[in-house]
């Protein structure tokens, strides 16, 4: 077989080519070394700056950080304009692929620059200002990007929230954030069918009374709900709208947007990032990590702008770098499973970043569908979202990336807002399963309970794992929940309150090159495809159906999806029995509540839940029994009696 080599080897180095015409090169982490923020001064600087910043960093108000102090910036400028004064405003930015098969659109530098400022103008125009927020609910569509864009160019913060998520989840995020705005489409393809989403957005605005308006871009042209007054037609709007627009600089520390995200309530946290460092960070990593040169390559992020990676590595990222970008609307079977890989031929893709469950689908799915495909242009190939597993890391790279391409594991979270930890692919030799170790300009550290740094591990055995922690502040670092101050610092700095360390919920282990195995969450935030989830989320839904008494939720191992949603729930009296269709009922009730990415894969009606004597569920245990292991220590349990019963209900 032509692949043994990726099978047995266990590191794989660059390829001296490679190497060769790297972006980054070894003495990147000297440079960085040396002095940190020399480091990040300098890498502020590949932006385009309308006033210059004093000072690197202010943290003397830890952990609520200051990058770039004085400096004045505009995102959007940076991320368009300049590339069209540059004399780029012919190159290629978005290369669109709409989910119907011959949907497509291309928008060079200088289009996309007249449609961010065309919306920026009607978004002025409609009265928002500054510091105002907007929901963005929308598929992959041009406009979804336009509309993040000219937010950013007006210096509005947008709140994007994943078309794949419900009504009330949207509504949730429209309230906490006060948002006078939601831009949304009449409807999106999934899976060949146009399905409506306004419908859910009019659910969501209901009595939302910071809502003025709702911004619909047509995408199907399906019949949809319409409120005068209130709804407008991106193509009336937008469209007429003038081409010129002056961006305006704001503070580098002014808010740029809320991402929200699963947390251990079950009330999502509105992450908020900034302008000055956020920008540095992302478009320092997106040009490293993934060694882009904008004249050549053609990179494809897989990833859905409705979350952190579709934010930093398909807009602000790759834009603020000049590149040419795929960007694909639908879903990777439709119409079948070779549609990624076509799309890889036809636009003669070169850097493809995707999430390991997607890889494990493709393998699921068989070597002849790539075979069938000529992917020699692929060059580099990135991975993130959860640890790959190393026969997948295997794979990816032998089927794909014909054994030579290097694959970057990228380490990251909504909250760091860029990759942290993550080889540089020209210099690092990497190992499958291994996100390796934090970028120049980035300390990250594996420690005890009380805060001692691991030591590396040994050729043989494992090392014992410790908490992973960000032990200094770095450019594109969260700057608080929305409206909660309270709750970042408990969150993420009382853990190593001491030391003034950032904890990012994440179990990891050295290697014994001193390398990072990140291991998967340790709080009750459960990781389903990548996508974050909590269990305290799933449990308030599933409570609140009328049958259920008591629910328990855990994140059970899964081979496809690396973790999958086990669910425990105790019935009223008056729910048991009587409906036999109550697991189907609460299934729904949880794509309802939350999203149909929630739905647990098992729900099991059980008599009792383990609990300690205060009165805590003990979810380890549940852990257990969902993945069918000998059950751990069950002597703090009050009943431990109450297995036999729950194994009994399996
Ligand atoms: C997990 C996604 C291992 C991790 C960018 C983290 C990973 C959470 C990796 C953040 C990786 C992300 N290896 N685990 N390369 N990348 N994770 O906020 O548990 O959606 O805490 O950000 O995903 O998920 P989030």
């Amino acid at each position: 077989m032509s692949d043994t080599s990726a099978v047995t080897q266990s590191t794989f180095p660059p390829s001296a080519d490679f190497a060769a015409s790297a972006n980054a090169t070894a003495d990147l982490y000297d440079e960085a070394e040396r002095d940190r923020l020399a480091f990040w001064d300098k890498q502020a600087k590949r932006l385009s700056w309308d006033a210059p910043f004093t000072e690197v960093l202010d943290w003397a108000e830890a952990p609520f950080a200051k990058w770039f102090v004085g400096g004045t910036l505009n995102v959007a400028y940076n991320c368009v304009d300049r590339h069209v004064e540059a004399g780029n405003g012919d190159r290629v930015a978005i290369h669109w692929e709409g989910e119907p098969v011959g949907d497509q659109r291309t928008i060079t530098y200088a289009e996309l620059k007249d449609e961010v400022c065309k919306a920026a103008n009607a978004l002025t125009d409609l009265g928002l200002v500054a510091g105002d927020r907007v929901a963005i609910y929308m598929p992959m569509v041009p406009e979804a990007i336009v509309a993040m864009l000219a937010c950013a160019r007006l210096g509005v913060m947008h709140s994007v929230v994943f078309a794949g998520f419900s009504a009330t989840a949207l509504k949730a995020r429209i309230n906490d954030a006060e948002a006078k705005l939601v831009i949304t489409v009449d409807g999106q393809y999934r899976r060949g069918k146009p399905a409506s989403l306004k419908d859910a957005v009019d659910e969501a605005v209901d009595g939302e009374d910071s809502i003025e308006h709702v911004l619909v871009v047509r995408r199907t042209g399906i019949d949809i709900p319409w409120t005068e007054g209130r709804d407008l037609w991106w193509d009336e709007t937008v469209a007429g709208a003038s081409t010129e627009h002056s961006p305006e600089a704001f503070d580098a520390e002014h808010p740029l947007f809320l991402l929200y995200t699963s947390g251990t309530t079950g009330k999502p946290k509105g992450i908020m990032h900034t302008t000055g460092g956020y920008l540095t960070q992302s478009s320092y990593t997106h040009f490293n990590v993934f060694d882009v040169k904008p004249e050549t390559d053609v990179y494809w992020c897989t990833a859905d702008i409705g979350w952190v990676t579709g934010h930093t590595y398909i807009v602000y990222g790759p834009l603020s770098n000049g590149v040419t970008q795929v960007v694909y609307e639908g879903t990777p079977a439709s119409p079948d499973e070779h549609r990624h890989f076509q799309i890889i031929e036809k636009y003669g893709v070169t850097i493809y970043y995707t999430a390991p469950t997607l890889v494990r689908s493709f393998m699921k799915w068989g070597r002849q569908i790539p075979a069938d495909h000529d992917l020699s242009t692929l060059r580099l190939l990135g991975s993130v979202g959860e640890p790959i597993n190393p026969e997948a890391w295997r794979w990816y790279r032998t089927v794909f990336g014909a054994d030579r391409t290097p694959i970057v594991d990228t380490w990251w979270q909504t909250e760091t807002g860029s990759i942290m930890i993550s080889p540089l692919p020209g210099v690092t030799e990497t190992k499958p399963g291994s996100a390796m170790t934090p970028l120049p300009g980035i300390s990250a550290k594996i420690v005890d309970d009380d805060g001692n740094q691991l030591e590396p591990g040994t050729e043989h055995g494992e090392q014992p794992s410790g908490y992973l922690v960000l032990d200094k502040p770095w450019p594109s670092m969260l700057r608080g929940i929305w409206g909660d101050p309270e709750r970042f610092k408990e969150t993420y700095w009382t853990r190593f309150a001491e030391q003034g360390w950032y904890f990012a919920g994440d179990g990891a282990r050295y290697g014994k090159d001193g390398e990072i195995w990140v291991l998967g969450r340790i709080d009750d935030v459960m990781n389903i495809s990548g996508h974050r989830i909590s269990t305290a989320e799933v449990e308030s839904a599933l409570v609140g159906h009328y049958g259920v008494a008591e629910a328990a939720v855990v994140g059970a191992t899964d081979d496809h999806t690396g973790q999958a949603i086990c669910a425990f729930v105790i019935l009223k009296s008056s729910a048991k029995g009587g409906d036999e269709n109550i697991v189907d009922e609460l299934r729904a009730e949880v794509a309802k509540e939350i999203s149909p990415i929630a739905k647990p894969r098992e729900i099991h009606v059980v008599p009792e839940l383990p609990k300690t004597r205060s009165g805590k569920i003990m979810r380890r245990l549940l852990r257990d029994v969902a993945e069918g292991r000998e059950l751990g220590d069950t002597s703090t349990l009050v009943d431990p009696s109450v297995f036999e019963a729950i194994r009994a209900s399996k």
